[in-house]
């Protein structure tokens, strides 16, 4: 299972649309998918004792897709020079080292800008990094995320679809490649 992390919690967010286009491109390789919508986050998860105790439902719906799967892909939108404060979070709140270590992990970052989010996927990247995942190197950029989507909701740049679309493909290759080590 490949698990999509969409890695914001902002409502109508361009990540999330991004995310779903995704799922579809790794469901048409014949990957089964998980897509993680951090609105959906339960309200527990912002309370100070979530570390230490995780929420059923956080554990049920988020934790177990990110342990279940053979690879994650991080949907990174840039807030301020950076990926959003929810995402890292998130991530804080997953189990120690397993979520993470030797974890194939991949990347799209979006943002308004120009740089297409690449110095908040470069910041992410650090992280996972540090947690020893198998960083996915091939990555994509968009700038002017709010240009994404024609009105009826496809992919406006045919070019960038078929970078997702190769990035997904080599991917999927990467992550059945390699296994999460188990604990
Ligand atoms: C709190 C916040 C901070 C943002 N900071 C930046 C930024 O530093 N650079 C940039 O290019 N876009 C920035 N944006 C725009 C987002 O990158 C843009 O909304 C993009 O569509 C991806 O995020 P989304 O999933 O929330 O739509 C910011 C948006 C928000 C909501």
């Amino acid at each position: 299972m490949i698990t999509i992390i969409s890695g914001t919690n902002r409502e109508g967010s361009q990540s999330l649309k991004l995310a779903t286009k995704l799922q579809d491109m790794y469901q048409d390789l014949g990957e089964e998918v998980s897509l993680l919508d951090l609105r959906l986050l339960p309200s527990e998860s912002f309370q100070p004792g979530a570390y230490a105790n995780k929420p059923e439902a956080l554990t049920q719906q988020f934790i177990a897709p990110v342990l279940g799967s053979k690879g994650l892909v991080v949907v990174v939108p840039e807030y301020n020079g950076s990926f959003p404060g929810v995402l890292k979070l998130f991530v804080d709140l997953l189990p120690f080292p397993e979520s993470f270590e030797c974890r194939p992990v991949a990347f799209v970052g979006l943002a308004a800008g120009q740089f297409g989010a690449l110095r908040a996927v470069e910041q992410m990247q650090q992280v996972f990094a540090y947690r020893n995942a198998h960083l996915f190197n091939h990555r994509v950029f968009i700038p002017a995320a709010y240009k994404l989507f024609t009105e009826d909701g496809a992919i406006a740049d045919n070019e960038l679809e078929s970078r997702l679309r190769k990035q997904a493909e080599k991917f999927t290759v990467f992550a059945h490649s390699l296994s999460p080590i188990k604990q």
